[in-house]
């Protein structure tokens, strides 16, 4: 199943109708398609449905009290408004879209709607004649006209003895039309683990051997990579920047820990991007106490550090494997040695050193080679590089397919 909702975040209002069962349902099949979900309910709703129930099936707790100081101090109304992708009202009552449409905001669940910009979807759920009633009629008209999407009710048998239309429409459609308003990302479903920034080898509890890594680059792909779709763990050395949105970040320091973190992750992502500077060789030992300056001269014995990227490559199940080659010269030739010694499936290559070099800048220029291909990425920001270099991933991956 691709999932066209990874990343997205839905938050689903339940109202106080018999068709709140159903809603439980509709949390797992949103999930399913990859969306992170948290529930608001009416208070009427509670009577219905356990919020336990929703709390288990989210991951995530449940939110009903306008007042209360406690859950304001946890994710507040206007937090929760502002996290929302997709506010979705299933079952929508009468009542509530009566309220919606006046605008009110004297509960949790009307004040989150009213101070929320995302984008909103209702299934009505009601009694024929209630949902035959102009009054309702009147409230749903105004609220699609203010940009709320309504699907359904559906027609049929009603849990009050009645048929006719008022059905809330199944959990699975409903899911299949929240998936619609967004546009599928290229790496929709994808799992992605990238590394990025330098890495530091301790010389002693002061010092450290290191480079200009900025980790600009892994963190550019890392967020491009999210609004593509795709599930993104960032595995970052020393660095000064802000963790993209919807990106799990793990910070370590050495090569050591990166490679264990690393490991740690690789089973569950489809694609590795080694776009870190690890540092190749470390300190023999690492001194327990400061070095003093005692001695004219200091030799320092190095030894080799592991080399990450090709270990991931070598697995028995090696993910969609893609190196970054850093060379001061000959950099066509070096990354294509490295694209087979290490066996990736491709390698980005940059000069780096030079007057545009990449370490630190904002912006970045790569020749890409893979077996059998390569393409050139011309000098632009380390965003718009990333986007490309993404496009050419996701292309090769459905070749693979
Ligand atoms: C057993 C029962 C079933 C109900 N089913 C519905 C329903 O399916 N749709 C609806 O609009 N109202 C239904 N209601 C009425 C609402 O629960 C009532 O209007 C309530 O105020 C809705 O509050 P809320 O919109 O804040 O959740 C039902 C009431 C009861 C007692």
């Amino acid at each position: 199943m691709q999932q066209q909702l990874t990343n997205r975040r839905v938050l689903l209002g339940v109202t106080g109708g018999i068709a709140a069962y159903k809603s439980a349902e509709l949390v797992r099949r949103l999930k399913e398609l990859g969306a992170e979900v948290r529930v608001m309910m009416t208070p009427a709703a509670t009577e219905f449905v356990s919020p336990l129930t929703f709390q288990a099936l989210s991951g995530n707790p449940v939110h009903s009290q306008l007042l209360d100081p406690q859950a304001e101090a946890g994710m507040g109304h206007i937090e929760l408004a502002r996290w929302a992708d997709l506010i979705l009202v299933a079952p929508a009552s009468a009542d509530s879209i009566a309220r919606l449409a006046h605008g009110r905001a004297d509960d949790l669940f009307t004040a989150v709607c009213l101070a929320s910009d995302a984008v909103r979807a209702m299934a009505p759920a009601m009694n024929r004649l209630m949902w035959a009633n102009p009054a309702t009629r009147d409230n749903v008209a105004l609220l699609a006209d203010r940009g709320w999407a309504v699907w359904g009710p559906g027609e049929g048998d009603q849990a009050c003895g009645e048929i006719g239309p008022g059905r809330m429409l199944e959990p699975l459609d409903i899911a299949a039309r929240a998936a619609q308003l967004f546009e599928t990302g290229l790496l929709a479903g994808q799992r992605l683990l990238i590394t990025a920034g330098p890495t530091r080898e301790a010389l002693d509890p002061v010092r450290f051997l290191s480079n200009h890594s900025s980790g600009k680059m892994g963190f550019a792909l890392a967020r491009e990579a999210a609004s593509a779709g795709a599930r993104v763990t960032l595995i970052s050395g020393p660095v000064h920047l802000p963790t993209p949105d919807r990106v799990t970040r793990i910070d370590v320091v050495s090569a050591a820990e990166m490679r264990d973190a690393v490991l740690d992750h690789v089973r569950d992502c489809d694609v590795f991007i080694a776009t870190a500077a690890v540092v190749d060789y470390r300190p023999a030992q690492a001194a327990a106490h400061k070095i003093k300056k005692h001695q004219e001269t200091l030799s320092l014995e190095l030894v080799r550090n592991p080399d990450i990227l090709a270990e991931v490559a070598a697995l028995a199940e090696a993910p969609f494997s893609v190196g970054f080659a850093a060379e001061t010269d000959d950099v066509a030739h070096y990354a294509k040695v490295k694209l087979n010694a290490k066996n990736l499936n491709m390698i980005a290559a940059n000069r780096v050193g030079g007057v545009d070099s990449a370490f630190d800048g904002d912006d970045n220029a790569l020749q890409v080679f893979w077996p059998g291909g390569d393409a050139s990425i011309s000098r632009s920001s380390k965003h718009s590089v990333a986007r490309q270099l993404l496009e050419l991933i996701a292309q090769r991956l459905r070749d693979r397919d």
